[in-house]
């Protein structure tokens, strides 16, 4: 039987490039994001592989529905990946906004926390996968970055759930690419890395054997 991923952020960018390669591979994707238009559209093009599941990461309730549908409409779920995350609208310390951060921080944290925790029973019962988005802005210090210190809880957390997960046999991801041509970025970047090179790396680590956890892979663009 095809195996289920769940994924966050699925309307755009590397969560709908891992939506298609993942579809590609033989999984089921449940595409979570709010962009119903565009969630539909994705899955008219992956076909009956695929459910759109419209909602805001940042409601812990609507997580859990669309887990809960995603779960009745394929019979299980086996995977889950993390991705949902934006940047702040102004960078440092001095010139950010906190009614921005307070945005930034509930869904690139608390989404990411509240995606574990509604999926967790399942992959428990399935020894599942969690995957979840992390940077290069979590790995290294970029002057003043919010953004990059909310990545830093991400790769400390994918870290601490790694070790939770092994107790019974499940396995933690977190990717962590450098700058990714998305709509992350007003404008195009295309000799940077391309979404559908992070998707690789996902899928690369949803196929590998129960015996290997893949858990991190870290890209950056050539140049
Ligand atoms: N691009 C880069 O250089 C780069 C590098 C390292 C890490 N990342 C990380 O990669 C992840 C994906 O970003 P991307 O580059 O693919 O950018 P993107 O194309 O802007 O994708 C962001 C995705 O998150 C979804 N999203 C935003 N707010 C949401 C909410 N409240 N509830 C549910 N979904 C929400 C968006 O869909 P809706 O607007 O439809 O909700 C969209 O599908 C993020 O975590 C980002 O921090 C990006």
């Amino acid at each position: 039987m095809a195996k289920t991923l769940f994924i966050t952020g699925a309307s755009s960018g590397i969560g709908a490039a891992t939506a298609k390669a993942a579809a590609s591979a033989g999984w089921n994707v449940g595409l979570f994001a709010r962009s119903e238009d565009k969630l539909n559209e994705l899955a008219k093009e992956i076909g009956s592989q695929a459910l759109a599941l419209p909602g805001d990461a940042m409601n812990f309730d609507a997580q859990k529905k669309a887990i809960e549908q995603l779960r009745e409409h394929t019979g299980s779920i086996d995977a889950a990946f993390a991705n949902a995350g934006r940047g702040s609208k102004a960078a440092g310390v001095e010139s950010g906004d906190p009614e921005d951060w307070d945005g930034m921080i509930d869904l690139n944290i608390k989404g990411a926390l509240y995606t574990a925790h509604a999926v967790m029973p399942d992959l428990k019962k399935n020894k599942g996968q969690f995957l979840v988005t992390g940077s290069a802005a979590g790995r290294r210090h970029i002057k003043g970055s919010i953004y990059g210190a909310t990545k830093w809880f991400i790769h400390g957390f994918a870290g601490n759930l790694a070790e939770e997960m092994s107790e019974w046999g499940g396995r933690c991801m977190v990717v962590a690419p450098g700058m990714v041509d998305t709509p992350f970025f007003d404008s195009a970047k295309p000799d940077k890395l391309h979404a559908e090179d992070v998707a690789e790396a996902v899928v690369y680590a949803l196929n590998a054997p129960e015996r290997a956890t893949i858990r991190e892979v870290f890209m950056m663009p050539t140049n």
